[in-house]
C-alpha cells in the first residue's frame, strides 16, 4: 500500500506516519526529515536546502523528487510507503506518479488531514523531539511521562527545529495554501482522496486513518 498524508505544517503528518510505521509493514518517506538529515550531514543537497528551509520556503522539485526516488529503491519500502510532506507541488505530484509507475507501484489513498490553521501555530511552536531517538513531544499536548526524560530511550537531550517559530510557520502555511492545496483536485479526480478530522485527538485521528486503510 502507498499513501500520501497531506496537510499544512503541524497537521500531524509525522505523528500519524510514525504510528502507521509502528503498526504496519510500511516506511515513512518524509522529505522534511531527509532534508534535515542532509543539512546535518552538510551534503551538497543540505547546503542548498538549509536557508530555504529556515525561511519556510520550498526546496526545488528536482531535489526532493530525487530523494524520494532513491528511497523507493531501498528494499524496506517494498511493503508500502507513507509519503509525508511530499508531493507539495503539481510538478512533484507528476514526478511521484512517474516514480511509482516506473516501479510498478501505484497510489492507494491520499489522506487529507483537515485542520484549523489558527490552532496549528501552537502545535508547531510547542513541538520538540528527543535528540537521540527522535520521539516527538509537545509542550502541552504530549509531555514525557517523567519530566525531561524521553519515554522511549531515556535520553535527557531534546531539540527543536529552527523553522518552528511563529513567523516561519506563517510562511510555510502560505506555501501550503499557494502550492500544495491545489494538488488535491488532481487526486480527487482519481477518486483517491479521503478526509480525516485532524483536530481530533491523536488516537482518534489514527483510528480514522486505520479505518480508511482497512476499508
Ligand atoms: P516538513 O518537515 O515536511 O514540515 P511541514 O510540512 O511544515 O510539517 P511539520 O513537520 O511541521 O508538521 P506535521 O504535519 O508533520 O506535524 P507533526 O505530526 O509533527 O518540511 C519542512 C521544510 O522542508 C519545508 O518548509 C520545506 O522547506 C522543506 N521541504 C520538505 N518537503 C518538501 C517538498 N516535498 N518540497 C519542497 N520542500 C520541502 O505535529 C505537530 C505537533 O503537533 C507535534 O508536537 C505533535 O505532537 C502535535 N500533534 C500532532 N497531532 C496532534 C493532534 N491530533 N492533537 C494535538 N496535537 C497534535
Ligand atoms: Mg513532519
Amino acid at each position: 500500500m502507498n499513501i500520501i498524508l497531506l496537510g499544512p505544517p503541524g497537521a500531524g503528518k509525522g505523528t500519524q506516519a510514525a504510528r502507521l510505521v509502528a503498526e504496519r509493514q510500511m516506511v515513512q518517506l518524509s522529505t522534511g526529515d531527509m532534508l534535515r538529515a542532509a543539512v546535518k550531514a552538510g551534503t551538497p543537497v543540505g547546503l542548498q536546502a538549509k536557508a530555504v528551509m529556515e525561511a519556510g520556503e520550498l526546496v526545488s522539485d528536482a531535489i526532493v523528487s530525487a530523494l524520494i526516488g532513491e528511497r523507493l529503491d531501498q528494499a524496506d519500502s517494498a511493503g508500502g510507503a507513507i509519503f509525508d510532506g511530499y508531493p507539495r507541488t503539481e510538478a512533484q505530484a507528476h514526478a511521484l506518479d512517474l516514480l511509482l509507475s516506473e516501479r510498478a507501484r501505484a497510489l492507494d489513498f491520499v489522506v487529507e488531514l483537515q485542520v484549523d490553521e489558527a490552532a496549528l501555530i501552537e502545535r508547531v511552536v510547542g513541538r520538540y523531539t528527543c535528540a537521540k531517538c527522535g520521539e516527538g513531544y509537545h509542550d502541552r499536548f504530549k509531555l514525557p511521562m517523567v519530566a525531561g526524560v524521553c519515554d522511549v530511550c531515556g535520553s535527557t537531550e531534546f531539540k527543536r527545529r529552527p523553522d518552528d517559530n511563529a513567523e516561519t510557520v506563517r510562511t510555510r502555511m502560505a506555501e501550503y495554501r499557494a502550492k500544495t492545496a491545489p494538488i488535491l483536485p488532481l487526486y480527487e479526480a482519481r477518486g483517491l482522496v479521503r478526509r480525516v478530522d485532524g483536530m481530533a485527538d491523536m488516537d482518534a485521528v489514527g483510528a480514522a486513518i486505520s479505518g480508511i486503510l482497512e476499508a
